[in-house]
């Protein structure tokens, strides 16, 4: 029979000395994002690219819990980006981050008529590769650093509920999240012991490209709820998610049931008044 000694202990949770990485931390989701987990004792590394001014706002938000904040600002849709920020965070915490969350993510509109190969590399550029890199060398650097961190640091791929409730519109953007989702377990996998992998479905929380506030108003109930999705509850399961170490190679849903509700279009359009693109 194996000895206790042969299994891993798990590191005893220090969130005074931890630091997460949230990209596009500036604004909407990513900044309750950094604020979530600055209430729950953690420093933030937010990254923007360009909504400095809102990056700014929210590191003096942290400040005011009591937290530190680093600004750093990346484009994520570089093929060196993953590296490069990672760097950057490196020389600001000399440490690698406890956490990644990678929320950054482009959303534009297309479907299966207009999509072509620059709307596709654009989004699997943001939304799919630089978050698997990032993971990536997370890991390696993890691996040099504290090879003994079993489950202690972990990466959260912001999802969507659409990939768990298809319809065609949005196709590039649906489909680079697709990618990341079938990714979740297959790095959870490839990144052990020292990382965990979870993904993280938000529905629709806020208005976005073509939307009108009275749609978005009308749109932001059809979930099972029937009521808006709390960004802030979004949030919550991040921090949830980095804190608990059982948590690997799933993804937590956090969109009031919206998966449970099929549509044959996105909701936005769904709702009838916003043109189709
Ligand atoms: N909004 C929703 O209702 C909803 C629903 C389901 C899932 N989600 C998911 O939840 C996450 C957050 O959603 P959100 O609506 O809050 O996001 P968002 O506002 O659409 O985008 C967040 C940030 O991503 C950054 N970004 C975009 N392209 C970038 C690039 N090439 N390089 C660096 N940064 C880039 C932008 O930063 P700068 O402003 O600094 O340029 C932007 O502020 C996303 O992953 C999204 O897919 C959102």
């Amino acid at each position: 029979m194996a000895g206790l000694d042969q299994y891993p202990v798990q590191s005893a949770m220090h969130p005074s000395s931890s630091w997460v990485l949230v990209t596009g931390g500036a604004t909407r989701l990513g900044r309750e994002i950094a604020l979530a987990f600055a209430r729950a004792g953690w420093d933030v590394l937010c990254h923007y690219r360009h909504s400095r001014i809102a990056a700014e706002a929210t590191a003096g938000e942290i400040a005011a819990l009591g937290r530190q904040c680093r600004l750093i600002a990346a484009d994520l849709a570089k093929p060196d980006a993953a590296q490069d920020l990672l760097s950057l965070c490196a020389a600001e915490v000399h440490a690698a981050p406890r956490c990644i969350v990678n929320n950054a993510s482009l959303f534009d509109a297309d479907d299966a008529a207009s999509a072509n190969a620059d709307s596709l590399q654009q989004h699997f550029a943001t939304n799919t590769i630089t978050p698997l890199l990032l993971a990536n060398a997370l890991a390696l650097q993890v691996r040099a650093q504290s090879p003994d961190s079993h489950g202690r640091h972990c990466v959260i791929h912001l999802l969507d509920q659409k990939v768990h409730n298809l319809n065609p519109d949005y196709f590039s953007y649906t489909v680079s999240k697709l990618a990341l989702e079938r990714s979740v377990a297959l790095q959870a996998q490839a990144l052990a012991p020292q990382v965990r992998v979870c993904g993280l479905s938000p529905g629709l929380m806020y208005l976005s490209g073509p939307q009108t506030q009275e749609n978005f108003d009308r749109a932001s109930r059809v979930n099972l709820l029937q009521q808006p999705i709390d960004p802030a509850a979004v949030a919550r399961a991040a921090v949830f998610i980095a804190e608990n170490t059982a948590l690997n190679g799933c993804t937590v849903q956090a969109d009031n049931g919206q998966h449970l509700v099929p549509l044959a279009r996105d909701v936005m359009f769904a709702m009838g008044e916003n043109p189709a693109p």
